[in-house]
């Protein structure tokens, strides 16, 4: 059964598969209304979320489908009455397709055993492939291709989202300088940087881990920014992390060293004053809610291109 867990299991073809996907559903949804017609969608959410729990659902229905919402905290599965497993082989007697979006990256590895329906990772912890699909997707949009442009990361890099852009961006040719503060809890995962460092010597791309906002910003084409205190991360820890995130913000200062024409993206949520400046989520070179409705063109893409690798898709 194929899944999209992390992208560290997507080739590069895959990849841009499922980007000309979303583009052709963007310029012809009418195309695609059909391919879900009695198909279901199950959501599994252990954490809050606006963009992707709006743009499944509305890509499901979009293409003739159903969602289901399934919070977890009124479920047998969060109260430790039912394991991963009985829920998954249940929900699969069910269901066409299932998205997940948790906490821990193992429990999505383990409800991957017992999937015999499409699995998607909608982020854990650990990555947030769905989301870097739409970004990548969205850059090149405003940018018209992807290989070649310098992509650097501000902040909390030890962090689903960096992940993610890590196993991404060199396999798609893209270098990427990751800009954050010194300490493991900060930084990328070493395996995930190992990952991407093997991907960038293929493609013949450099990929840097630096503690310098500026050295990061300088010629980049694509600035990324992600929230300071990702939906795990406990509020009593606010304070500290504002202290040692801050010299990452972004900011007007830092995006005049970016390369002409340089696309800011955040996957939202965003707070302004935080991860980055108002002037800068708010200024012409910001490209968030692009960003945020690309999310629903790329679920649907890859509701229609699991489906269709399962035989599932409507006739
Ligand atoms: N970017 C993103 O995944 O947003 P939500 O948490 O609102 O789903
Ligand atoms: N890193 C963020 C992404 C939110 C979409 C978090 O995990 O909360």
């Amino acid at each position: 059964m194929k899944h999209l867990l992390s992208l560290e299991d997507w080739s590069a073809d895959e990849m841009a598969e499922a980007i000309a996907t979303a583009r052709t559903i963007k310029a012809h949804p009418e195309r695609y209304e059909n391919c879900m017609r009695r198909r279901t969608l199950c959501m599994i959410f252990e954490k809050p979320s606006l963009r992707t729990r709006l743009s499944f659902e509305t890509g499901a229905t979009q293409m003739g489908g159903h969602a289901i919402y399934y919070d977890t905290s009124t479920s047998p599965l969060g109260s430790g009455k039912e394991s991963i497993g009985d829920t998954v082989q249940t929900m699969c007697r069910y269901v066409d397709i299932i998205m997940a979006r948790l906490f821990k990256h193992e429990d999505l590895l383990e409800m991957a055993k017992y999937a015999t329906v499409p699995l998607i990772n909608a982020l854990t912890n650990f990555s947030h492939p769905g989301q870097i699909l739409a970004d990548l997707q969205t850059v090149e949009e405003h940018k018209g291709r992807l290989e070649g442009l310098k992509v650097a990361y501000f902040g909390d890099a030890f962090n689903n989202v960096t992940h993610s852009l890590l196993f991404g961006c060199p396999k798609m040719g893209m270098p990427i300088t990751v800009a954050c503060p010194e300490g493991a809890e900060y930084e990328p995962d070493p395996k995930v940087l190992a990952a991407a460092q093997a991907a960038a010597e293929r493609t013949g791309v450099e990929v840097r881990v630096v503690h310098d906002a500026a050295e990061a910003a300088r010629g980049a084409d694509v600035l990324y920014t992600d929230s300071w205190m990702s939906y795990h991360i406990p509020k009593d820890q606010a304070a500290a992390r504002i202290k040692v995130f801050t010299p990452f913000q972004v900011t007007t200062q830092l995006l005049a060293l970016a390369a002409p024409g340089a696309v800011f993206l955040n996957c939202l949520p965003a707070i302004r004053g935080m991860e980055q400046t108002a002037e800068v989520i708010d200024g012409p070179q910001s490209v968030v809610f692009d960003e945020a409705e690309n999310r629903m063109h790329m679920h649907k893409a890859l509701m229609y291109l699991l489906l269709d690798a399962a035989g599932r898709l409507a006739k």
